[in-house]
C-alpha cells in the first residue's frame, strides 16, 4: 500500500493525544494541552540540534556549526512567539480547569531540564522533581553527566587557537558552566580577527538572549494568570522562575561586549 502523509506522520496516533479532563468539558483547556504539546516537540529538535552542534564543536566544523545554531535561534524565536497564545487565555479560563493539572506543572518538563543541562546549566538538585527508576530519570541523569554545549564550544575554541585552562577541562561534569577571563579574551581576539567566527558567536548570543527572553515571557504570562499564587509544581512560582531569569548559557560572549 502507498506510504500516505497521515501514515508517515502517524497522524491518527498524534491526534488522539489532546484528551481534556475537564468535565464538563471548559473550551480552553485544548488550548492549553495543544500548546505544551508543541511546545515539547520543539524541545525535541532544539535537543536534536543541540546535539549536531556539540558533535560539529567537536569536530571543528564551523560553517555546520553555523547553519544549526541558525535554526536552533529561528526555532527559539517561535518559541517565544508561542506564549503570544496561551496570553489570549484569560486567568479566570484558567482557574476553570487548573485544579484537574493537579500537582503537573511545566516543572516537571523532563525535556527543558535536558535543554539546560545539554547547554550547561546544570542544576542537579532539578531531578529530585523527576520520578527515579522512570526511563526519563535516566535520560536527564545522563545528559547532567555528559559533556555539554559549552565543553564541547571550548573543544572548539582550543583547535583554534583559545588556550582552555585545565580547571576548565577537568571540571565536574556535573557543575554549570561558569565564566571564565582566559576564555573570554580568546573569544574576543576571535571577534576582533575572524568574521566567519563572528557570525557565529553572534548567532550563539541571538539564541541565549532568545531563552531570556523566554523566560522573561513565561514569567510575565505567569504574573497574569495567577499572580503570586504558587506553581501547581509546588515551587514559589513567578520568585522561583526569576532566579534563572538573565543567566545567560554562553557567559563568555556576554563578558566582552563593552570591548568589542
Ligand atoms: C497559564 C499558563 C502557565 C502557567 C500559569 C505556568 C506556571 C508555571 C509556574 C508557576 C512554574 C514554576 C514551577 C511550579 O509549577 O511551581 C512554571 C514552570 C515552568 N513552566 Fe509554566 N506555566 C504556564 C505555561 C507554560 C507553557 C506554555 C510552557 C511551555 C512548555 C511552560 C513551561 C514551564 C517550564 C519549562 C517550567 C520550568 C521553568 C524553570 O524551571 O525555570 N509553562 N510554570
Amino acid at each position: 500500500m502507498e506510504l500516505t502523509y497521515s501514515d508517515y506522520l502517524h497522524l491518527d496516533e498524534l491526534l488522539d493525544l489532546q484528551q481534556p479532563l475537564s468535565d464538563p468539558p471548559e473550551h480552553d483547556e485544548t488550548l492549553f494541552i495543544v500548546v505544551h504539546q508543541a511546545y515539547e516537540l520543539w524541545f525535541k529538535l532544539l535537543l536534536h540540534e543541540l546535539e549536531k552542534i556539540k558533535a560539529d564543536f567537536v569536530a571543528n566544523r564551523l560553517y555546520p556549526a553555523i547553519s544549526t545554531f541558525k535554526r536552533a535561534r529561528t526555532i527559539m524565536k517561535v518559541m517565544v512567539e508561542q506564549v503570544d497564545i496561551v496570553e489570549t487565555l484569560t486567568p479566570m479560563s484558567f482557574a476553570s480547569f487548573r485544579d484537574r493539572l493537579d500537582k503537573a506543572s511545566g516543572f516537571q518538563s523532563v525535556q527543558f531540564r535536558e535543554l539546560e543541562f545539554a547547554l550547561g546549566y546544570k542544576r542537579a538538585d532539578m531531578l529530585k522533581y523527576q520520578r527515579p527508576g522512570t526511563p526519563s530519570y535516566a535520560q536527564l541523569e545522563r545528559r547532567l553527566r555528559e559533556p555539554s554545549v559549552v565543553d564541547a564550544f571550548y573543544t572548539f575554541l582550543k583547535q583554534n587557537g583559545v588556550t582552555i585552562p585545565d580547571e576548565l577541562t577537568r571540571r565536574d561534569p556535573t557543575l554549570p558552566a561558569i565564566q571564565n577571563e582566559t576564555v573570554a579574551e580568546g573569544v574576543l581576539t576571535l571577534y576582533k580577527t575572524q568574521p566567519n567566527m563572528e557570525i557565529l558567536f553572534e548567532l550563539m548570543t541571538d539564541f541565549d538572549e532568545g531563552l531570556q527572553e523566554w523566560r522573561y515571557r513565561h514569567i510575565k504570562l505567569v504574573e497574569r494568570s495567577i499572580g503570586s499564587k504558587r506553581g501547581t509544581g509546588g515551587s514559589l512560582g513567578v520568585e522561583f522562575l526569576k532566579k534563572s531569569l538573565f543567566s545567560p548559557v554562553f557567559p563568555d560572549l556576554w563578558a566582552i561586549r563593552h570591548r568589542l
